[in-house]
């Protein structure tokens, strides 16, 4: 096993990659917090259409141990609390995978300034806040890691004026963070999906869906578990020297841009 007791929070857990790595880190003798504003799994449209166990059950049916903290990533005082609970629960922290996220579609003229002010809320302020808060408590494991889920959409435009900019900064962050806990002994790094089979595609029409996946080099969309292998590796020790990245995991998306 390659993480063996290590107490691992996983924001957004619930469902889609988040679940898909909470699983794999549970397979890997993980302690893990599922910290998610809902606990049902999100059931897609195209995707993850017949999934409805919560993430700890299947967690403990794997044999290891969990815990679920109803948290909005968006509320600073709700992150604090669920991160103060893990370490409580666990005893410590070595973890932190920053992985909720939302999409809302739109272009510049189509999209409300209150929307983009909630995808930026998420998917660049609720990673900082997470990290923010974490960091005193990794500095105290000997395993610090932090993983930041990205996006392919961090190089590139397309996916709209909020989501794609607050991926790309997520991704300038996990640089910044680097440098500044590196001597801590912490690693930080980012993994970028390319398209993965989950709920959060339920807005793109069945043609974006052909389109996307002629796009992608391999034949096949991303699982969850292919991030969740992905984040396995850079939280385990094979991975010590790796920080200040960000790991393309996207069956060959970018290639062709
Ligand atoms: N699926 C893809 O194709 C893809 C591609 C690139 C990047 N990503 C990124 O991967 C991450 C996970 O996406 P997914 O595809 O699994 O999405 P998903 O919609 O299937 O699951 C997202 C999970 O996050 C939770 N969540 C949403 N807002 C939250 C909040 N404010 N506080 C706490 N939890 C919240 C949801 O309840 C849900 O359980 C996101 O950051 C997304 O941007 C996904």
């Amino acid at each position: 096993m390659l993480l063996k007791d290590r107490v691992c929070i996983v924001t957004g857990g619930s469902s889609g990659i988040g679940r898909g790595i909470a699983l794999e880190f549970a397979r890997e003798g993980a302690c893990v917090a599922v910290v998610d504003k809902q606990e049902t799994p999100l059931r897609g449209k195209y995707h993850e259409t017949d999934v409805t166990t919560p993430t700890v059950t299947e967690i403990e049916k794997l044999g290891a141990q969990g815990i679920f903290r109803q948290t909005d990533v968006a509320d600073v005082s709700q992150v604090a609390h669920a991160i103060q609970q893990t370490v409580d629960h666990f005893g410590g922290l070595d973890i932190l995978i920053n992985n909720a996220g939302i999409h809302i579609p739109g272009g510049a003229q189509e999209i409300s300034i209150a929307d983009w002010d909630k995808v930026v809320g998420v998917n660049l302020r609720g990673v900082f806040v997470a990290t923010k808060l974490a960091i005193p408590h990794l500095k105290q494991s000997n395993f610090g890691r932090i993983i930041q889920i990205a996006s392919v959409h961090a190089y590139g435009g397309g996916a709209g004026p909020a989501y794609a900019p607050a991926k790309a900064a997520v991704v300038n962050m996990v640089r910044d963070t680097a440098l500044e806990i590196g001597q801590d002994g912490i690693t930080v790094n980012a993994i970028c999906p390319g398209y993965i089979e989950t709920a959060i595609q339920d807005y793109l029409t069945p043609e974006q869906i052909e389109e996307a996946l002629e796009k992608t080099a391999l034949p096949r969309f991303g699982l969850p578990r292919d991030i969740g292998r992905a984040a396995v590796f850079l939280a385990s020790d094979d991975a010590e020297w790796i920080t200040g990245a960000s790991l393309l995991v996207d069956g060959g998306f970018a290639a062709g841009v």
